[in-house]
């Protein structure tokens, strides 16, 4: 198993004129385990992901596999390396099987080898059955799946995988969630989202990124920390929980109608109310148990 060490790590877009800052002094180690690298767009949780697999050569700073510079290491880093672009590209009329196949003949598999691993990964993705069918005919679920599929072709060491749960349903997420936690057993698994929910259970590690930096890492339970006694729910008023939305960090909005039932001559509709504050928003409201979306909201405000 690797370690990969990141070390002041800078990239900036651009002439000096109109330089843009994507990737900003960063730090950070990985030895095995889901990484979730959480950030909204702009964040530079791509850039940083190019940079990781030596496609972007950094402005700044240096990244290390077990000590050694990266670029020192050539193709023995790449060959411990499988990479899901956020853009992944694949050709509409191929097969699932025999586009696994080209992208192993790529990565320089051998054949056999190709073809046993090929197997075996349709398995694992759960995509057997729809080996011989054009990925034209892939719902987006079944194309992340294949992505993740030939990025593991090679047994990667490290697996980089760029928004692997966009465009994915909800029973897709399920599935990807399970197929992750597996993975992230004996390898470094970095995967990026903006989306809090898609990581919260499967990461090990959580990276939260911010205009190109690292605003904070840690376990979950160690994000979750400071946020502790900052989380608040109330029920209110509309004209109330509107004075509060615009005052204060809201992690969750919806109507409440309580177990049903409104009582006799009060039919105003009430709101219920998650708010993320160090102090008390209204008399009303009760402390309540922070999430990993209540603690993104916190270190983004
Ligand atoms: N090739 C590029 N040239 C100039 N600016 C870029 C380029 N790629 C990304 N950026 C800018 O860098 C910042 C980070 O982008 P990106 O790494 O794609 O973030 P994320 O993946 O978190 O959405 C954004 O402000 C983006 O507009
Ligand atoms: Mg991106």
């Amino acid at each position: 198993m690797c370690r990969l060490e990141l070390v002041g790590l800078e990239k900036t877009y651009g002439s000096k004129k109109q330089e843009k800052r994507a990737v900003q002094n960063l730090t950070a180690d990985f030895a095995h385990g889901v990484y979730g690298l959480l950030g909204e767009n702009g964040a530079g949780k791509t850039t940083l992901m190019r940079m990781i697999v030596g496609i972007l050569k950094p402005t700044q700073g240096q990244i290390t596999c077990d000590g050694i510079p990266i670029e020192q290491l050539g193709g023995v880093y790449r060959s411990l390396l499988g990479y899901l672009p956020q853009d992944f590209g694949y050709y509409k009329e191929f097969s699932a099987v025999r586009f696994l196949n080209y992208i192993a003949a790529l990565k320089a598999i051998e054949p056999d080898t190709a073809k046993e691993r090929i197997e075996q990964l349709l398995e694992t993705v759960g995509l057997t059955e729809e080996r011989n069918k054009k990925l034209k005919t892939f719902s987006g679920g079944m194309l992340r799946r294949i992505g993740i599929a030939q990025a593991l072709l090679n047994e990667p060491e490290i697996l980089i995988m760029d928004e692997p749960t966009a465009g994915l349903d909800p029973r897709e997420r399920v599935r990807f969630r399970n197929i992750i936690s597996a993975l992230g057993k004996d390898r470094i698994v970095i995967l990026s989202t903006h989306i809090v929910s898609d990581i919260e259970y499967i990461a090990d590690q959580i990276m939260i990124m911010k205009q190109g930096r690292l605003i904070q890492t840690g376990m979950p339970t160690q994000i979750l920390e400071p946020v502790a006694g900052c989380v608040w729910n109330c029920i209110v008023s509309v004209k109330t929980a509107e004075e509060l939305n615009a005052a204060y960090a809201v992690s969750n909005l919806r109507n409440y109608n309580g177990n049903g039932a409104i009582s006799a001559g009060t039919c105003e509709e009430q709101v219920e109310l998650r708010i993320v504050s160090k102090e008390k928003p209204h008399p009303d409201a009760v402390a309540v148990e922070p999430v990993l979306e209540d603690a993104y909201l916190y270190y983004y405000i």
